[in-house]
């Protein structure tokens, strides 16, 4: 699917995207979309997993145009950085004069979703107050505006979604377990995009052809040695990143082939997953074994990197700026 334009709606052809316009040749993928078919066909919770970019957001909306509520609204509200007030006026509305400076009655997000779907997004990072009151609409169905006492009900289903991975989210200490329970009727997790190699090539094709169009230029393709480095990298940012690396590409490519000057990446060190920090590593490139020669500390620093990337041979060749032939040399000499 190519995904492009930010503004209005209508600047957002990806905002009418169903389910039926993902497709995917990777096993996890396919699992997530297959299960997300099924959350369509029913009024389940449903929360979603997936690391930043991964397309949670976009998944949230396809599900929605997928279901049978596709004709009501989409309400998608981000909580995070919101103080408690500032939070309930907007998931329950708030009465004229409410608080200073409330001057006039205000809808909240869950009335607004009112026959359609809302879609609340970084749940886990939602105040303790907050889940009780989402609870609370959830599970009974019935919420009041700031300032009234007067019950309301909404017809809602919540879609949900936050970027821990779920071990760490049941163990965040101030979410509520039976909120957890209650918003994660059906659980869909979007594989990272390293995770999808698989589904690369044809992405990266994809946003090309959207680059191109949306820049008028001419591309017709990727040098080999574009191509190569864009497969072999490890993409943290996921689809985001993939689809900013490719627009800058396109922009600054000069003739109708992008070239690797063209492919401007983090460093590499940047995209090795988080767990790394605690992973043990080869001792640095030192003279402990009294071996003070050059070729000595190259040996040490290569197994180093080595171990840093998990004997990952090319990546290691990238971060230590050798072709993987020269590495494979090297190893195969000391
Ligand atoms: N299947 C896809 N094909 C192409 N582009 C996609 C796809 N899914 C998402 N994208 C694009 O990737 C970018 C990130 O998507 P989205 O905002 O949905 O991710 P997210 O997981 O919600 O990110 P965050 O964690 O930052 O909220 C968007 O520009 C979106 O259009
Ligand atoms: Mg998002």
């Amino acid at each position: 699917m190519s995904v492009h334009g930010h503004g209005s709606p209508d600047r957002h052809p990806e905002w009418r995207a169903t389910l039926d316009d993902f497709q995917s040749g990777d096993e996890a993928m396919r699992l997530c979309l297959d299960l997300a078919r099924v959350a369509a066909r029913t009024e389940l919770p449903t929360l979603i997993l997936g690391e930043t970019g991964t397309g949670k957001t976009l998944l949230a909306r396809a599900l929605h145009n997928s279901s049978r509520r596709a004709r009501g609204p989409f309400i998608a509200f981000n909580s995070a950085a919101l103080s408690d007030t500032l939070l309930d006026s907007q998931l329950f509305g708030h009465e004229r004069g409410a608080f200073t400076g409330a001057d006039r009655r205000v809808k909240g997000k869950f009335e607004l979703a009112d026959g359609g779907t809302l879609f609340l997004d970084e749940i886990a990072d939602m105040s303790p107050a907050a889940q009780a009151k989402i609870l609370r609409a959830v599970e009974y169905g019935e919420f009041e505006r700031l300032g009234s006492e007067q019950l309301l009900d909404a017809d809602v289903r919540l879609v949900t979604a936050t970027h821990l991975p779920i071990t760490r989210y049941k163990e965040t200490e101030h979410f509520r377990k039976d909120l957890f329970y209650r918003i994660s009727g059906i659980t869909l997790r979007l594989p990272a995009l390293r995770e999808r190699p698989n589904d690369l090539a044809s992405l990266m094709a994809a946003e090309i052809a959207a680059a191109s169009a949306q820049l008028g230029k001419p591309i017709v393709g990727l040098s080999r040695h574009a191509a190569d480095r864009l497969l072999g990298y490890g993409w943290p940012g996921n689809l985001r990143e993939l689809k900013r690396v490719i627009h800058a590409a396109v922009a600054i490519a000069e003739g109708d082939v992008i070239e690797e000057a063209a492919i401007l990446l983090e460093p590499e060190e940047l995209d090795a997953p988080p767990a790394a920090a605690s992973r043990p590593r080869a001792p640095a490139a030192g003279a402990a074994d009294g071996d003070l020669s050059l070729r000595g500390a190259e040996r040490r620093h290569i197994a180093a990197v080595l171990a840093r990337f998990d004997g990952n041979k090319r990546r290691a060749a990238r971060a230590l700026g050798l072709a993987r032939s020269t590495l494979d040399r090297k190893l195969a000499e000391s």
